[in-house]
């Protein structure tokens, strides 16, 4: 049969921050070849799938992924070849029960995330369909608005911002092309606005600014000046949203605002910060204000704020269906954060994507700060009619190659694309 696997073959390869990952090829018997290569987290939920490193510390200081590789080769790959490529769960299935643990930690999230991936691939190289209608059907024709971080704290910068991604929505924006643009005007006159002030203008891994500033609230200072310098409105042509990464700074139960010098706060005092910042800022949606332990201080932001702005979890939930389950019953937020390798398989994914829809939840499809020029999220995102995106700034290679796909896409579909404000009730 033609879709049958024939061959799969992993090897190593670097991230955007030059640490090891892995990319795996998938060949079929009709001669079909695809690869896809996994991304990296570093502000990362201790809830996710294990990835999978060697610890062999005369290697990539014992970052290798020579063990990854090995289970792709040598124990996955035989388990899989003349199984039919399009048999997605089937095979994801295999992978999770001969992995056999929780949280993927024998045979690596990584390992079994590249092959789950590079499957579909193959199997849509092989039914010459791009992959976004392979996965999400001939009918999937939404494309995401853009989270744009545009200025990088917290564990992505050496900066004395505490807040780890300010990023930028251009929710007004009628099609996709046009909210790059919006973003990409923007990004460029907050360069211009920080070289004036005397501001570092390097970027940070996400590619967006990475400057010594003042205070963790000047960023939304700068970046509803530079929306405005660009020639838009605040607010309606392009929103903030911001991702603290809480769990990053949360100690003893404490959040430590120590890099700006802000002092300590408990889960209600971030709360305050963030409703001062709402009544001010034009923010429409939080990722991880508060810390994945912090159940309570979860709740406590979606009771106050759930119904007025977007209170997404990400290190909380870790794309776990489990977690999204208890908050959905606590109502600790109201978003997901999704993201393919914090569960390791292409089919896990797509449940917590439909966990979220069952509850009336939106979620948002994300890269991770560790990246490669795999576009794979781009075509996912428009499968799953996946409404919003985060997928860094407009500068690095590995952000643009999600945003450029999504060109392409867009282009593909032509007067079918769809693009609509996410948040619009
Ligand atoms: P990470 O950060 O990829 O370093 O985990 C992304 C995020 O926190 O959303
Ligand atoms: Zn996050």
């Amino acid at each position: 049969m033609a879709r049958e696997i024939k061959e799969i073959k992993a090897m190593e390869i670097l991230d955007s921050r030059g640490n090891p990952t892995i990319r795996t090829f998938v060949t079929l018997a009709d001669g079909s070849i695809a690869s896809a290569s996994v991304p990296s987290g570093a502000s990362t939920g201790e809830n996710e799938a294990l990835e999978l490193r060697d610890g062999d510390s005369s290697r990539y200081g014992g970052k290798g992924v020579l063990k990854a590789v090995g289970n792709v080769n040598d124990v996955i790959a035989p388990r899989l070849i003349g199984v039919d490529a399009a048999r997605q769960q089937y095979i994801d299935m295999v992978m999770i029960d001969m992995d056999g643990t929780e949280n993927k930690s024998r045979l690596g999230a990584n390992a079994t995330l590249s092959v789950s991936m590079a499957v579909a691939r193959a199997a849509a190289t092989s039914l010459g369909l791009p992959l976004y209608s392979y996965l999400g059907g001939c009918t999937a024709n939404r494309i995401p608005v853009p989270m744009m971080n545009i200025l990088n704290g917290g564990k992505h910068a050496d900066c004395s911002v505490d807040f780890q991604e300010f990023m930028i929505m251009p929710l007004g924006a009628p099609c996709f092309a046009e909210a790059l643009r919006y973003g990409s005007e923007t990004f460029h006159a907050l360069k211009v606005l920080l070289k004036e002030k005397g501001y570092a203008t390097s970027v940070g891994d996400e590619g967006g600014f990475a400057p010594n500033l003042t205070s963790n609230e000047e960023p939304c200072e700068l970046i509803v000046q530079a929306i405005e310098r660009a020639g838009f409105r605040p607010g309606e042509d392009v929103a903030i949203a911001i991702d603290p990464a809480a769990s990053s700074f949360f100690e003893d139960g404490t959040y430590k605002l120590s890099r700006s010098g802000a002092g300590e706060k408990d889960s209600a005092g971030m709360v305050d910060i963030f409703k001062e910042w709402v009544a001010k800022y034009p923010i429409v949606s939080i990722e991880d204000g508060l810390a994945e332990d912090d159940w309570e201080g979860f709740n406590l932001i979606t009771r106050e704020m759930g119904d007025k702005i977007q209170i997404v979890g990400d290190d909380i939930f870790v794309t776990n269906v489990n977690f999204i389950r208890r908050g959905i019953k606590e109502g600790s937020a109201n978003s997901v954060l999704i993201k393919l390798n914090q569960i390791g398989t292409v089919s896990e994914t797509v449940s917590a994507i439909r966990l979220c829809r069952e509850a009336g939840w939106s979620f948002v499809v994300s890269h991770r700060s560790g990246e490669t020029e795999d576009a794979f999220i781009s075509d996912f995102t428009v499968a799953m009619d996946g409404r919003q995106i985060k997928t860094g700034s407009v500068s690095r290679s590995e952000r643009l190659a999600k945003y450029n796909r999504l060109l392409e896409i867009e282009q593909e579909l032509g007067s079918a694309a769809r693009f609509e404000n996410p948040l619009k009730s």
